[in-house]
């Protein structure tokens, strides 16, 4: 069952590029349009769409977050995320135009479950982004739209959260469709960008591997980490920074790296390990230069550096002490790639320290109890 590799965990990275194939399956008519025909929220309804509030926890959550950057971007409406568990008790607010998103792996995680009761009750409708047919949270949803990851069997997240992205995307991509927010030419480029990603996923998964285990080799005895990235590559830190402390039981924080003079800077100390997304299109992205300024201040109090940067980034290269790379590939795009590495270094981290990866303590696939 799990296909000749030694964990669930191993077998669903390496199922990250079909992840996202199967969740692009059948979403586009005849014309390359996307079609989101089980989405059974009528066109009239979905014109009105005037905001998105995203309802989820944990993995799910960041991979809402990632769509808020390009949904904004595309559609020109507000994209709101909110922790399920915290949306459920306060008082938000709702119109008939706001379309409610709750995404979930399992479907069945009571926190997400009883904020999307809590929206529908306020005449909200929600569109759920679930990974398991006929689950609750799906059944109890106006519209579903399903990632066809394929059953996760590892307590940590993985495949499903880049099958997320996808369903999200194509979600905001529909939307820009229907509301007229972008031409078609730009809306198929777009499309053409995402469908080369199952294929630059696989190069990292080709061509990294090893890199990335021998830096977790070198990380064993670390007993911290920082993950910082800016824009999509934030929510992408607190993802990483999130299975490091699942499954290698470490000490790690996440953070916007425009936060780090703000504070987080004074916990860098010689040798502190730091991981740093960095946007691609390096000349054409201004967020390139500002991420790279982050490495040369943390460089110069003798942090170790750990970048994800696009292939051939001579800056970068300059600086890290170790660089995951990434093909080239649109901003937007990158999330889908950028994680990948940092779920094999987690996964290498808590085999290394002996850790059962698929099972990680105190922790449970489905969290069935608010
Ligand atoms: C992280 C992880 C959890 C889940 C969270 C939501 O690796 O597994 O943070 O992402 O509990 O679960 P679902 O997506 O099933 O609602």
């Amino acid at each position: 069952e799990k296909g000749g590799w030694d964990s669930f965990m191993d077998k669903e990275i390496h199922e990250d590029p079909a992840a996202v194939q199967r969740t692009l399956l059948g979403r586009f008519d005849k014309n390359g349009d996307v079609a989101l025909d089980e989405v059974r929220i009528d066109e009239h309804d979905f014109k009105a769409i005037d905001k998105i509030i995203v309802i989820a926890c944990g993995t799910a959550a960041y991979a809402g977050m990632v769509a808020k950057y390009a949904i904004e971007h595309w559609v020109r409406i507000p994209v709101e995320i909110e922790l399920a568990h915290e949306f459920r008790y306060r008082d938000p607010i709702l119109t008939p135009r706001t379309l409610v998103v709750a995404i979930s792996q399992s479907g069945e995680t009571m926190d997400t479950l009883m904020a999307l009761r809590h929206a529908r009750e306020q005449g909200s409708k929600v569109l759920a982004i679930c990974n398991t047919q006929g689950a609750s949270i799906p059944r109890e949803s106006d519209a579903v739209l399903y990632t066809h990851a394929g059953p996760e069997v590892a307590v940590a997240s993985t495949k499903a959260f880049v099958a997320q992205i996808t369903a999200a995307y194509l979600l905001g991509l529909y939307l820009a469709q229907v509301k007229g927010a972008m031409f078609r030419d730009e809306i198929r480029h777009i499309l053409d960008s995402l469908k080369n990603m199952p294929r630059k996923i696989q190069w990292m998964l080709d061509t990294q591997t090893k890199t990335i285990h021998q830096a977790a080799e070198r990380m064993l005895n670390a007993q911290s980490f920082l993950f910082l990235g800016r824009h999509v590559g934030y929510p992408v830190a607190l993802e990483g920074a999130l299975k490091l402390k699942e499954i290698a039981y470490t000490f790690t924080e996440g953070f916007a790296a425009g936060e780090l003079k703000h504070g987080p800077i004074a916990l860098v100390d010689e040798g502190e390990p730091v991981v740093f997304i960095v946007p691609p299109e390096r000349g054409r992205n201004v967020l390139h230069a500002k991420v790279l300024s982050g490495i040369e201040e943390v460089k110069a109090r003798g942090a170790f550096i750990i970048a994800v940067a696009e292939e051939g980034d001579k800056d970068v290269e300059r600086y890290a002490d170790v660089v995951f790379w990434r093909p080239a590939c649109p901003t937007l795009m990158s999330p889908l790639v950028d994680v990948v590495p940092l779920q094999l270094f987690a996964m290498d981290m808590a085999k290394l320290k002996g850790y059962d990866v698929d099972k990680p303590r105190n922790l449970a696939k489905s969290v069935t109890v608010e």
